[in-house]
């Protein structure tokens, strides 16, 4: 069964851990299983940018991104080349190193 480690993140997981991921499973769905309470302001329909995640390990086990998260993806805090929507990215059969940012954007909570 693939593994995602989630990297220590300040005010979500401050210890970091190790989850089993169910192949096919979102990375955000495997956050929130494990009580990591990754945002999802859209309710995961790909319309926002809070769940984004940069894969630090495992990134192209992924089946690749679609133009819409992509779009998305552009308005993300803290883009790098190896970040996705949570929501998004589903597990293969591959381990995952995660580090979810320290800022997300949420326009549905700023106005
Ligand atoms: S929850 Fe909005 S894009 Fe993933």
């Amino acid at each position: 069964m693939p593994k995602i480690v989630f990297l220590p993140h300040q005010e979500l997981l401050p210890e970091g851990g190790v989850f089993d991921a169910g192949s096919g499973e979102t990375i955000l769905d495997v956050a929130l299983r494990n009580g990591i309470e990754l945002e999802h302001a859209c309710e995961k329909s790909c319309a926002c940018t809070t769940c984004h995640c940069v894969v630090r390990e495992g990134f192209d086990s992924l089946a690749e991104s679609s133009e819409d998260e992509d779009d998305m993806l552009d308005k993300a805090w803290g883009l790098e080349p190896e970040s996705r929507l949570g929501c998004q990215a589903r597990v293969t059969d591959e381990d995952l190193v995660v580090e979810i940012p320290r800022y997300t954007i949420n326009h549905a909570r700023e106005h």
